[in-house]
């Protein structure tokens, strides 16, 4: 159903469409070439993966952390988590603690250098939102060392809607209207390689209707799954109808009633909340203008904030993500939400402000993410999963901030080569 109540402008998720155009503001970063030039080098080799042992290192099961033992990695999985049996190159894991890889569920990253940047976090699985063009982001798939890479097509954003204002370079005939055949919409993304199909529910945005037929698309023609932007109350209820998979953001203008959160469970969605974003903007005066929030309005960061915690306890599944863009420009000015560093960000909410132990929000970005985005070659440390692993020098079931305390990590087996050292 069309909605008639305007809201001045949607949060969250209005940087990523404009990301394509400002990004880094470099003299002709907008024209492809340049771009190219610029950012879509990678700058580190590309290495092969070894047979590799951690030796005397912790592990974690998803509740805590093992006595010592020695965790033995080839051919890009883990084989055997009591040693090698033949000669492999030793690491040595005495006091430290092995996580597996982090998953980033909500990211624009569009360019190489970025997705180096984000790997260097311990992030290992990169899921990127909103990729207008194919040809520019599937260099960034099968990258050996460097985080693995899905992504959405173009979101189906709606005729008059805030997203088609905030992204003026979109192409007028791409965008969703009344008579817009959605099926063929969805089609054409998933033809253009699309792992999942991303929904842009708001005012003007697609009709409940439309919603509801592209997700059926995606489900019965693709066995794919779809995401759908939902930063209102009223996209909220939406997307929950529509029966998407997982419903990206949080409401900011008022407070989820406990008849959606339940029905949201019962249906098996999930949620990424993307507090970061929300975070950065409330605390940003110009991301508040660019988001479009209002003194006086009914928009707050604390009702983000206590509809992330009502789903928590309510049982709703929540994944991790940013909604990250690396830097732009707005109005002249440069604003950053970077990469990697924010999912880190995101554990620390969702223990400091939703209230979940640092295990849950460690699962939050690894078997629970791994699980609801259908990803079950990775997620968790067993014998036959992706060797995508993150050694820490202190414990995060401690100290959550200890997710930034990397030693090493790896991709596939392969160890990355440049680990940003950070704390807090
Ligand atoms: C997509 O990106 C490629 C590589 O950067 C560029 O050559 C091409 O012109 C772009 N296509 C569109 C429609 O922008
Ligand atoms: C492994 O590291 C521990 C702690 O730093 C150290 O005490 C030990 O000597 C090291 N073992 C080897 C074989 O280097
Ligand atoms: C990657 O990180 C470096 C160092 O933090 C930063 O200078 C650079 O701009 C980043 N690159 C991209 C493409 O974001
Ligand atoms: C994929 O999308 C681009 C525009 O981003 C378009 O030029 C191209 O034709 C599409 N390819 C397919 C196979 O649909
Ligand atoms: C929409 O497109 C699909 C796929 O091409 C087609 O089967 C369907 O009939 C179209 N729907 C309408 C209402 O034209
Ligand atoms: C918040 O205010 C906007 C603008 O007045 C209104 O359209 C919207 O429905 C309000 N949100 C809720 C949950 O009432
Ligand atoms: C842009 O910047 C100018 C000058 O700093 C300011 O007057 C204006 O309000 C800003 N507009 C937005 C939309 O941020
Ligand atoms: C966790 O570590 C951070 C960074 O070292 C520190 O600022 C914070 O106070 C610590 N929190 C607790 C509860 O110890």
């Amino acid at each position: 159903m069309r909605t008639t109540y305007i809201q001045p402008c949607l949060l969250a998720l209005q940087l990523l469409e404009t990301a394509t155009a400002c990004l880094f503001h470099v003299p002709g970063a907008n024209d492809d070439d340049a771009y190219k030039a610029v950012n879509n080098e990678r700058r580190s080799l590309p290495k092969e993966a070894e047979r590799t042992a951690i030796q005397d290192v912790r592990v974690f099961d998803g509740s805590k952390f093992s006595i010592p033992q020695t965790v033995c990695l080839d051919g890009g999985y883990i084989v055997n988590l009591k040693g090698c049996h033949t000669s492999s190159k030793m690491i040595n894991g005495t006091g430290k603690f092995l996580i597996p890889g982090l998953i980033e569920s909500h990211t624009h990253l569009t360019d190489m250098q970025s997705l180096e940047n984000i790997t260097s976090y311990g992030v290992t699985t990169v899921r990127q939102l909103n990729c207008r063009n194919s040809t520019r982001c599937d260099p960034m798939k099968n990258q050996p060392g460097l985080a693995s890479f899905y992504r959405a097509g173009m979101s189906a954003v709606g005729k008059g809607s805030m997203h088609e204002k905030q992204d003026p370079t979109r192409p007028k005939d791409t965008l969703i209207g009344p008579d817009t055949n959605v099926t063929e919409f969805t089609e054409w993304q998933f033809r253009n390689g699309s792992d999942f199909h991303k929904i842009t529910a708001e005012v003007n945005g697609p009709s409940l209707e439309q919603q509801v037929e592209m997700v059926q698309t995606a489900h019965s023609q693709y066995q794919k799954q779809t995401m759908t932007h939902a930063s209102s109350i009223m996209a909220y209820q939406q997307a929950a109808d529509s029966l998407t998979d997982g419903i990206q953001h949080i409401p900011d203008d008022g407070i989820l009633d406990a008849s959606i959160i339940r029905k949201i469970r019962e249906q098996n969605q999930f949620v990424t909340p993307t507090l970061n974003v929300f975070e950065y903007a409330y605390r940003d005066p110009i991301l508040q203008i660019f988001f479009g929030i209002e003194p006086g309005s009914n928009r707050s960061l604390e009702n983000a904030e206590t509809n992330t915690r009502l789903l928590y306890q309510g049982g709703v599944a929540l994944v991790a993500g940013t909604d990250a863009v690396g830097s732009m420009s707005v109005n002249g000015t440069e604003v950053s939400v970077p990469f990697g560093l924010t999912l880190h960000y995101e554990l620390q909410n969702f223990v400091n402000i939703v209230g979940m132990s640092p295990a849950e929000a460690i699962n939050a970005a690894t078997r629970v993410a791994a699980t609801w985005q259908r990803l079950p070659d990775r997620g968790s440390i067993e014998v036959g999963k992706r060797a995508d692993l993150v050694m820490l020098n202190s414990n995060p079931l401690l100290n959550i901030s200890n997710t930034l305390d990397i030693q090493k990590s790896w991709v596939a087996g392969v160890e990355v080569s440049s680990i940003t050292k950070s704390s807090a």
